[in-house]
């Protein structure tokens, strides 16, 4: 079976054009234009490889190669297209287009598979737009109900309903998102390793074995705003140097929580109303936290909370602390995995079992069926960056383990 790594490799570029900012930047938001433009992209590709796609409310995205037996819960591959600002052209996209070009590598060999095989495209992967990932993959397994996603706000306060309605999806109802359990045999996403291990132990494959699990917060912090030349420092009540004290402490939660593995971020923090001449009266804080260990990630949460009522209470300002999401870490399928060595030592791909310590959609596809994901290498581990980088080559392995995976599962 013959992969066509120049094919994938100016698909890939054609995506990663498709942006809302100037190359080599990718920045694709939920329903932005970029975004829809970059969907109509991958239908076009799925409808010339002669798969039958539909979209559901939420806009994820199905490609269906029928099988002998269409009666079968069908095998499942896919991944996601949007990507956040500042960022490069291979997270998910490698899940998408090698998931079309594994499709087309089996379709071209003359494979006919029993079970159908069916590409998603999940909808809204990253948190950029409502600051909770994997929206499309929560609501499929049902861990999100399609009333508290329909709620959703953006920073501007426009919902999700509202850009559903712009994204010319209106007329449906998120309530006929989830899918029963069962719904597909088997899911296996192909996606970079967004790490440094595989490049660094000169493994040309990763096959997941368990997914971190995420948490994010949100902190709004109101202070006394005024003048800065008239209210002195000992009357002050500044809502930005409150975050700042924060953001510090949840750093520290990590780095002293025992565990080499646990991270922490404040990757969003604005402040109003944002004039140098101005004392800050509102800050806004998003912060990321994860461990691949459950309980030592709901530890760093809690020292989180503590450390922002005590600095809050000593400066006198007011807070609403929000968690937005607190999720389990996923453990990936015995079978999918099994499945996934198999076909790496038939190539003769030395694969190396890893934890994913990025989340993705099959940290909640494993709540639905049996999960695994395989990795490939990106240089330096560089990923969420213009410089994030696998090679056609890597890209090739990875298309060819997903391919003979598909057509392994789908039997
Ligand atoms: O943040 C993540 O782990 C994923 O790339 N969205
Ligand atoms: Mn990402
Ligand atoms: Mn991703």
């Amino acid at each position: 079976m013959r992969i066509d790594p120049q094919q994938v490799e100016s698909e890939i570029d054609t995506l990663a054009a498709i942006s809302e900012q100037p190359a080599p930047v990718v920045t694709r938001v939920l329903f932005s234009d970029a975004d829809l433009q970059a969907r109509a992209f991958i239908k076009g590709l799925c409808r010339d490889a002669g798969l039958a796609w539909r979209e559901d409310a939420a806009g994820n995205l199905f490609a269906r190669w029928a099988g002998a037996e269409p009666g079968l819960p069908p095998v499942a591959t896919g991944s996601h297209i949007d990507a956040i600002p500042n960022a490069g052209r291979y997270d998910g996209v490698v899940g998408v287009l090698g998931g079309i070009e594994a499709i087309r590598a089996l379709r071209r060999d003359g494979f006919s598979p029993r079970r159908s095989i069916e590409l998603i495209v999940f909808t809204a992967e990253e948190p950029t737009r409502f600051g909770l990932g994997c929206l499309g993959s929560r609501l499929l397994s049902g861990i999100l109900p399609p009333a508290k996603a329909a709620a959703l706000r953006d920073r501007d306060g426009r919902t999700l309903e509202e850009w559903r309605g712009r994204a010319g999806f209106a007329a449906s109802n998120l309530g006929t998102v989830p899918l029963p359990a069962g719904c597909y045999s088997a899911f296996v996403e192909l996606h970079i390793e967004q790490g440094p291990v595989l490049e660094r132990e000169n493994f040309p494959i990763g096959i997941v074995e368990s997914i971190a699990g995420p948490s994010s917060l949100k902190l709004e912090i109101t202070g006394v705003g005024g003048h800065a030349g008239a209210i002195l420092m000992p009357e002050r009540h500044d809502a930005l140097l409150a975050g700042a004290e924060i953001a510090l402490a949840v750093e520290r939660a990590a780095l002293a929580s025992g565990s080499p593995d646990s991270v922490a971020t404040t990757g969003v923090f604005r402040i109003e109303p944002g004039a140098v001449n101005s004392v800050p009266c509102r800050a806004l804080l998003e912060m990321d936290v994860r461990d691949t260990r459950q309980d030592t990630r709901d530890q760093m949460l809690a020292t989180i909370r503590e450390a922002t009522a005590a600095t809050c209470r000593r400066r006198g300002v007011e807070w609403t602390l929000e968690l937005v999401n607190a999720d389990p870490p996923a453990t990936c399928h015995a079978v999918v995995i099994s499945a996934l060595r198999e076909v790496c030592a038939a190539l003769k791909l030395p694969a190396k079992p890893m934890i994913s310590r990025a989340y993705h959609d099959s940290l909640f596809m494993a709540q639905l069926c049996p999960t695994a994901m395989i990795f490939i290498p990106c240089r330096g581990g560089v990923s969420h960056r213009p410089d994030e980088y696998s090679s056609p080559a890597q890209i090739a392995a990875g298309v060819t383990v997903l391919a003979h995976a598909l057509a392994r599962l789908a039997e």
